[in-house]
């Protein structure tokens, strides 16, 4: 099964075909430790992201996904090499670009509906079509009966997935997405998972996903990189050559995605629990 499956591991840091979107060039990262003494939490990392293409991060817990995320969204600088987007250094948030953390950062103070409004507005929508608009998005999202509710009075779920409504709503070229799945119960789980697809194959964004999930990060994407540490490096990377447009659910019964979940299990040098 291996042998069958060997083609689908690739170099790491290795060109995709499409133009790059974005690139990651010998990135590391320290942080000050406890006593004072610089802690490298991402050592050396390299890594292009095609345009277009729906790329996952999986690793163990502490490895610096998270961290990799941040340097690319421009909000926390690189020790050492850069990060290019669109041909540009990053050196601080680029236009164009979306993030939604590990901890949803919804308006407190405003309601569903005015949170995903703030994006509308942020990204130029006219006012007249901003209601119709956020009524749609709840609608995908679930959340149609909670538009006037503030963050506080949702579900974990929920908040999340009004997160992901505002991002949406804000329409980015570069998604990146740290666990945005990771407070849901399976079945909402599900459903977002199909929605993520159904959008990113009608808008044909490129997209880097964190999980630590498996079964997404083959579900979902184009490529999954698999990374190492601390300190974080990438150990390699899987092509995931299933047929698109792909069903999140689906997907899952073809014999070739328990294939690779199996072996990403394996690089992982855990076995599926
Ligand atoms: N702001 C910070 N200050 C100091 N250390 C940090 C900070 N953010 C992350 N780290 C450290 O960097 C390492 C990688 O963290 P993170 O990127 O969150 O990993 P992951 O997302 O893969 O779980 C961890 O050891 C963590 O303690
Ligand atoms: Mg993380």
């Amino acid at each position: 099964m291996r042998a069958a499956l060997e083609h689908a591991a690739t170099a790491p840091g290795a060109q995709a075909e499409r133009p790059a979107k974005v690139r990651v060039e010998g990135v590391s990262k320290a942080y000050p430790g406890p006593d004072g003494q610089a802690v490298t939490v991402l050592d050396a990392v390299s890594l292009a992201v095609a345009d277009g293409e729906f790329l996952s991060l999986v690793g163990p817990s502490g490895c610096g996904k998270s961290t990799l995320l941040r340097l690319i969204s421009g909000l926390a600088p690189a020790t050492g090499g850069r990060i290019v987007i669109d041909g540009r250094t990053v050196t601080g948030p680029p236009p164009g670009v979306g993030f939604m953390f590990q901890r949803d950062t919804l308006l407190p103070w405003a309601t569903v509906g005015q949170n995903i409004a703030v994006a509308l507005e942020l990204n130029g929508t006219p006012h007249a079509a901003r209601a119709a608009r956020i009524a749609e998005l709840l609608q995908l999202l679930g959340l149609a009966r909670y538009e006037h509710y503030r963050p506080s009075a949702l579900s974990g779920g929920m908040r999340q997935r009004a997160a992901l409504g505002r991002l949406l709503a804000y329409g980015p070229d570069l998604y990146l997405l740290d666990e945005p799945f990771g407070a849901l119960d399976a079945m909402t789980k599900m459903s977002m998972g199909r929605e993520l697809l159904r959008i990113w194959s009608r808008d044909a964004k490129s997209v880097v996903f964190v999980t630590h999930d498996i079964e997404e990060a083959v579900g979902l994407s184009d490529r999954v990189v698999v990374m190492e540490g601390p300190p974080g490096r990438i150990k390699r990377e899987y092509r995931i050559g299933l047929p698109r447009p792909r069903d999140f659910r689906e997907v899952r019964l073809l014999p070739e995605f328990r294939q690779l979940c199996e072996i990403i299990w394996q690089d992982l040098g855990q076995t599926p629990g």
